[in-house]
């Protein structure tokens, strides 16, 4: 089974309590206070290794960790030691991966409106590929290329026309998206570029059609499509444009009805689909990118929380209320999404109750879970919410004035501290009174 297929990470364990990377859950709670993002440094680096051996077979890929899914310096670190680089959309995350250690020439800038301040710390620390996004960015891009008398190596992102099932907000690559150039639209951007902009080197297309995918076949339809361009593209123009970024997307388990493929199966029908597109159009086939974020981070990590009050509704159902919610976890609020737990310090053999998990933030909508069945939950108790380590930590605030939680990485029946707990103190730090309210 791939990392990404299982509910938990792989080293949970349930003795008395339940226990991950050989850390007793209720202990960390204890020490760590809650709540408490928890990520599995073997759940990490295993599907890392999954991702590099079902490709290794062909001649040249490059896998890129999406930070957007978690970007902290020490996962990072952890990522970029297993041969990972890294796709990044702001100063901020190229700035973590660059001080984590990341090689830069294996990072991507992509977004569509990346700012001057953003290119120009992107040219200085060396990131090897921009995705070029918009005609806006590629004359600010070579402009500022220009001006600090150097040629950045682009990707043209596209917009396939893939409309693949997933949330709707999470569809990244439909015809009418606000990402990357519409396919009637790269002869005059590559007009453009071999007129006027001598600073930006075009290597290759980029493309991303959605996230939490679960058929291999929005792949493979995405292929045919970019290489049929890449194709009509070095034939037109009289290039050799060979290299394919085919995003991320593939997805992972949030409950037992979830059913991804796994990594294995995914790569096997990526090579063939690159194999046959490119025996159809007749080109070599490409130098390939992926950028997988959900999928190596989310299983990872679970998020700890105490249970504190609860309320019955006469006739209707039980709420438990957790000491987190929206804050850290927005995804149920903002994309229905489902979770799984468990009570870390009981196990399922006493009394179950269907029960609504909500939130502890000022919003009706903060329900974290809507129906669950655990074991008499109650004041106290310690509840493990699973696949939390993609889209959470990475999408928290501060609704609420509430501090954001705290991150340890497990491994070995060590924990270590990888993000401390905000203060209140953090919460005013950045701010003033000017002078004349005082
Ligand atoms: N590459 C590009 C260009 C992307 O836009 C994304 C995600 C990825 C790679 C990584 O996709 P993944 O492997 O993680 O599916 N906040 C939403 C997900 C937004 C994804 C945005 N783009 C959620 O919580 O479901």
């Amino acid at each position: 089974m791939s990392v990404n297929q299982s509910l938990k990470p792989i080293t949970t364990k349930r003795e008395n309590n339940l226990t991950i990377g050989g850390c007793d859950l209720v202990e960390l709670a204890k020490t760590y206070g809650t709540p408490l993002y928890v990520i599995d440094e073997v759940s990490l680096r295993e599907i890392c290794k999954e991702y590099k051996s079902a490709f290794k077979d062909y001649k040249n890929i490059n896998m890129m960790y999406a930070s957007k899914a978690l970007c902290s310096l020490a996962t990072s670190k952890i990522i970029a030691d297993e041969g990972f680089g890294f796709d990044t959309v702001s100063a901020g995350e190229i700035y973590t991966v660059h001080k984590a250690g990341a090689n830069m020439s294996k990072v991507l800038f992509n977004g569509n409106n990346k700012t001057s301040r953003e290119i120009e710390l992107a040219i200085d620390l060396g990131v090897g590929r921009f995705s070029v996004d918009n005609f806006y960015e590629a004359e600010l891009l070579n402009q500022i290329a220009g001006k600090k008398n150097t040629t950045v190596s682009i990707l043209l992102r596209v917009a396939p026309g893939i409309e693949c099932h997933t949330h709707e907000y999470i569809q990244t690559g439909q015809i009418d998206s606000k990402f990357g150039f519409d396919l009637t639209q790269t002869d005059e951007i590559l007009n453009k570029i071999q007129s006027d902009y001598s600073n930006l080197k075009v290597k290759g297309l980029h493309a991303h059609i959605g996230s939490q995918i679960f058929e291999p076949k929005s792949f493979e339809d995405e292929i045919d499509i970019l290489i049929k361009e890449l194709a009509r593209i070095n034939s037109k123009y009289k290039l050799n444009l060979n290299e394919l970024n085919i995003g991320g997307g593939l997805g992972v388990t949030y409950t037992n009805d979830d059913n991804p493929p796994s990594v294995e199966v995914f790569a096997a029908s990526i090579k063939q689909a690159l194999k046959i597109s490119a025996e159809k159009y007749s080109i070599e086939e490409p130098v390939i990118y992926i950028e997988p974020g959900r999928s190596i981070i989310s299983t990872a990590g679970v998020t700890l929380y105490s249970i504190g009050s609860s309320k019955q509704v006469p006739n209707g159902r039980k709420y438990i209320a957790i000491d987190g919610g929206m804050a850290d976890n927005p995804r149920p609020a903002m994309y229905q999404a489902v979770y799984s737990a468990e009570i870390a310090n009981k196990k399922d053999n006493c009394a179950l109750e269907t029960v609504t998990i909500a939130g502890r933030f000022c919003e009706s909508g903060d329900i974290l879970i809507e129906k669950i069945i655990l074991p008499k939950p109650e004041a106290g108790d310690i509840l493990c919410v699973y696949n939390t380590g993609a889209y959470n930590y990475s999408m928290a605030s501060n609704y609420n004035r509430v501090e954001k939680p705290a991150m340890v990485l497990v491994n070995n029946s060590q924990s270590d501290m990888i993000v401390n707990r905000e203060s209140l103190e953090d919460l005013v730090l950045r701010e003033c009174i000017p002078d004349r309210l005082k």
